[in-house]
Order: structure tokens, then C-alpha cells, then sequence
């Protein structure tokens, strides 16, 4: 029984990527529904129907826990399917907590009152639909007091890195760069809320200067680690690893390949 990692296309690689590294131990089951991506601009209801039909596949291929490596799927579905849809025989764990606790400096099952926190400009870069949710602002409400966020909805980023447009991708970050931080001139820190984003991280990081910025994939990784050794039994059993696509495998494959250096082959899930 592997456990799943699910996205819209390629981003949830610097996840799957993080985890497999950090978790060696661990066999991992990929699904990118790279046919229907991208979900940034579709209404809540679609992300909510296309991610629980994605979670039902993974459930086929035997992962009984989910890593929705997707922000979209975590801040427009997560609340939605956890509350009301998922069986309790299965686990899905967003990729939204484990930042905002690593920003706020709480560790997991912290409930105490929201506190003052030493970042209070936050620069968040994310695609529309979670720009839209405010599920960022929520979660952040919930633990901290005096954190101001501006928000940047990065319309055509996840499209071009899809495609494999690296070129237009850089282009289109730098302008979503500069547009926030004419309303947020000096942020504190900024979080890459798209888990397809750490693929054009330096560009961000040469646009936003000597800021800390917030990618999750590590974090993540650290997260599921707690998770599992206090949930030993969600740790699985060891199964070989796969690569699943809703799209072309060929063509998702080649873009794998040379985002991540290493050679990767998907398939067409059944
Ligand atoms: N990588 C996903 C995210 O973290 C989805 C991007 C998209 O499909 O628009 O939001």
C-alpha cells in the first residue's frame, strides 16, 4: 500500500520529490490529472469534483492516504471532502497547514489562542481559485494576530510551466512579482502557494531580494514525517514506485524529466 500524492500536473513533483527523499522508507503512488489542469482557474465546484474523482483513483491504485500536493484542491476541496465526502477508512492531508504553522512557529496540535508573530508583511503568490478561497488568511487567522497578507493571484503561471514554456513562465513570475510589491513595497517573507512555483523559485527570489521565502515542499516533508510516526499504521507497505497521468504520458513524462533531472516514466492511469 503506497501512499498517494495528488496535483493537477507537474507541481505536485517538488513535493513528491521532497517526501521520497525524506521518507525513504516509503513507497509513493503519483497521480497529476494533467488533462484537466490547470485548476487555478476553476470554480470551487470543479476542483471539488475533479480532486475527489483524482483521490478515487488513487484509492484503486491502493492509497488509502492522500498528499493533496496541490494548494488549489487544499484551500477550494480539502474542508468540503474531509467534512463531508471522505469514508472514514481513508486519509487525505492538505499542503496548506504544514506552511502556516512553519510561519507562525507552531508545531501540529498547537490550539492555543492566536499570538503576535515576528513576520507581519506577508507576500503570497498563488493561483487565482486559492488567491479567491482566502484560505490562507483563515488558517493564518486561526494561529497568529497582526499579520497583514497581500495576496498576488498569478493568472497564466501554472499554464506556461504546463506547457514547458520556461521562458514565458520566468516572464510571467517577474510580472506577478513586481505587481505585488507595488502594493507591498518591502514584504517580510513570501510564500510560493502552488506547489508548480519552487519550478521558477529563483526568478522569485532574484525578483522579491534577501527575503525568507516559504516553499513547501520540504515542509511538507517534515509534516508527513510527524504524521507517520505518530500514525505508524497510515505508513503503508512497500510497493514500487509510479508515476500516473490523466494526460499524455509520453509528453508529461519528457516535461518530468527536465524539471527534475532524473528520468521518470508516468503512465496512463487505467
Ligand atoms: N499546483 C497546484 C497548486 O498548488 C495547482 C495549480 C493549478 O492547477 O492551477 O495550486
Amino acid at each position: 500500500m503506497p501512499i498517494g500524492i495528488f496535483d493537477s500536473g507537474l507541481g505536485g513533483l517538488t513535493v513528491h520529490e521532497a517526501v521520497s527523499s525524506r521518507l525513504q522508507h516509503v513507497s509513493f503512488c503519483y497521480f497529476g490529472d494533467n488533462r484537466n489542469a490547470p485548476y487555478g482557474v476553476r470554480s470551487a465546484d470543479e476542483v471539488f469534483r475533479f480532486t475527489c474523482s483524482g483521490l478515487e483513483t488513487l484509492w484503486e491504485y491502493g492509497c488509502d492516504l492522500v498528499i493533496l500536493a496541490c494548494n488549489t484542491a487544499s484551500s477550494a476541496a480539502l474542508k468540503r471532502i474531509q467534512e463531508k465526502w471522505l469514508p472514514s477508512d481513508k486519509r487525505v492531508l492538505g499542503v496548506f497547514v504544514p506552511m502556516i504553522e512553519a510561519l507562525t512557529g507552531r508545531s501540529w496540535g498547537d490550539n492555543s489562542p492566536p499570538r503576535r508573530v515576528s513576520v507581519e508583511r506577508i507576500a503570497l503568490f498563488a493561483t487565482p481559485a486559492t488567491v479567491a478561497s482566502r484560505a490562507f488568511q483563515r488558517e493564518l487567522a486561526f494561529r497568529a494576530i497582526g499579520a497583514d497578507v497581500e495576496s498576488q493571484p498569478c493568472a497564466g503561471l501554472v499554464d506556461a510551466i504546463e506547457d514547458g514554456d520556461m521562458l514565458l513562465a520566468n516572464a510571467i513570475a517577474r510580472g506577478h512579482v513586481e505587481a505585488l510589491l507595488r502594493r507591498m513595497p518591502t514584504p517580510q517573507a513570501a510564500v510560493l502557494g502552488c506547489t508548480h512555483y519552487p519550478f521558477v523559485e529563483d526568478v522569485f527570489r532574484d525578483a522579491l531580494g534577501p527575503i525568507a521565502i516559504y516553499n513547501q515542499a520540504s515542509l511538507v516533508a517534515e509534516s508527513l514525517a510527524d504524521y507517520l510516526n505518530r500514525r505508524p499504521e497510515w505508513t503503508g507497505q512497500a510497493a514500487v514506485e509510479r508515476f500516473l497521468t490523466s494526460g499524455i504520458p509520453d509528453s508529461v513524462s519528457a516535461k518530468a524529466i527536465r524539471f527534475l533531472g532524473r528520468n521518470i516514466q508516468f503512465e496512463s492511469v487505467r
